[in-house]
């Protein structure tokens, strides 16, 4: 049964503080990356995505994070008490974000303002270079919390407290709500697939083929400096955007080709729809209006070696692309001897580094 938004409110008389005075959670979040991209919001509300979107969270690459809490005592002050750390340094941006992130989530969590938090946190990889940083750690934070909770309100269910991290997460950042489980992950409502819906994240509940179990994601960082346009202001282009409309109908039909493709474990339709995804995401930011442009001359370097290296060798090797100028090579565990061979020799020259995952 899908859970309302009335259903994650948690109010004053149903907790009690004393059951929770102080305490330390740790909570590591994947990052993940969409086959199908969410692309577009809908405007005046919190987080709504306009279609739906699929992903995989990618082994490896993640967020850890520490959130150590202890109640406020007298005389009590309204405003959120919070310290943050990234790799041991104060960061003042993301310290806002986490204001914004508190308030944003403090009527489903009252509790929030009672305490003083300090919270640390560190990536295995480059925040702001299109891998989705801010996924991994709105969903570990959100985790955190919920652990939190749980000591607050023992009785709370592993589904629910699932589904609130999630839906916690994507008030966060929308991409996060995915993050809080591993494998194939489905956020926003498809009429295809039961149990979606826009405000929490589920694990994709179809058959997947054999094919697409330990699939290796290889990113290729080809560009570290943070993102010009992030993808919240990507997000907003959509609402003026002239071909929304037609995009966001052809990610639900693209849904529904890859529900039948995860069935049947057809990976060359698989690869031919995920790099089409990838291509029309940042189609529409380079027809956005101001528009924009991620990709670098090494992004279409790539893409094109990948091309070649199919035509030539029959590889099941194929691409996507996110908010950024990175490239996630995906293909098949047993092409992993032959792929990460051509990527040493061939692709390194055009990388700064490059990471790899399993899709999990
Ligand atoms: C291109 O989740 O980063 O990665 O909700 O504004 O935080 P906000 O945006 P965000 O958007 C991610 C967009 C994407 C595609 C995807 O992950 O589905």
């Amino acid at each position: 049964m899908n859970l309302k938004e009335k259903d994650f409110f948690l109010h004053k008389n149903q907790y009690a503080i004393s059951n929770n005075k102080e305490g330390e959670v740790f909570k590591r979040s994947s990052s993940n990356i969409a086959l199908i991209k969410y692309w577009g919001k809908k405007t005046n509300t919190l987080q709504i995505p306009l279609n739906s979107s699929i992903s995989f969270s990618l082994e490896k690459v993640f967020t850890g994070t520490k959130l150590r809490y202890h109640v406020k005592t007298p005389p009590y002050k309204k405003n959120f008490s919070v310290k943050f750390f990234f790799f041991g340094k104060k960061k003042f941006i993301f310290w806002k974000k986490i204001l914004v992130f508190f308030y944003r989530i403090s009527s489903y969590c009252s509790y929030l303002r009672d305490y003083h938090f300090t919270i640390e946190t560190y990536n295995n990889f480059p925040h702001s270079s299109g891998i989705a940083s801010s996924a991994s750690f709105m969903s570990s934070l959100a985790l955190c919390i919920m652990e939190m909770e749980k000591q607050l309100v023992p009785s709370l269910t592993h589904s629910f407290f699932l589904k609130k991290a999630s839906f916690l997460a994507r008030l966060g950042s929308g991409s996060a709500c995915r993050s809080v489980y591993p494998g194939l992950v489905v956020w926003g409502n498809h009429k295809s697939i039961i149990g979606s819906n826009n405000l929490y994240a589920i694990p994709y509940p179809y058959k997947i083929h054999s094919i697409f179990q330990n699939l290796i994601d290889t990113i290729l960082i080809i560009d570290e400096t943070p993102k010009k346009i992030l993808s919240t202001q990507g997000h907003q282009l959509m609402n003026t955007h002239p071909y929304a409309k037609e995009r966001f109908k052809c990610a639900n039909k693209n849904m529904d080709c890859m529900i039948s493709i995860l069935e049947m474990g057809d990976f060359q339709e698989f690869g031919k729809l995920i790099e089409h995804e990838a291509l029309t995401l940042h189609a529409m930011i380079m027809t956005s209006n101001p528009y924009f442009l991620w990709m670098k001359p090494n992004t279409v370097q790539i893409i094109h070696m990948v091309w070649d290296l199919r035509i030539q060798s029959k590889k099941n090797v194929y691409f996507t692309l996110d908010a950024g100028a990175n490239i996630h090579l995906l293909y098949p565990m047993n092409e992993r001897l032959f792929i990460g061979k051509w990527i040493k020799h061939d692709l390194m020259f055009y990388c700064k580094k490059i990471i790899e995952s399993i899709c999990f």
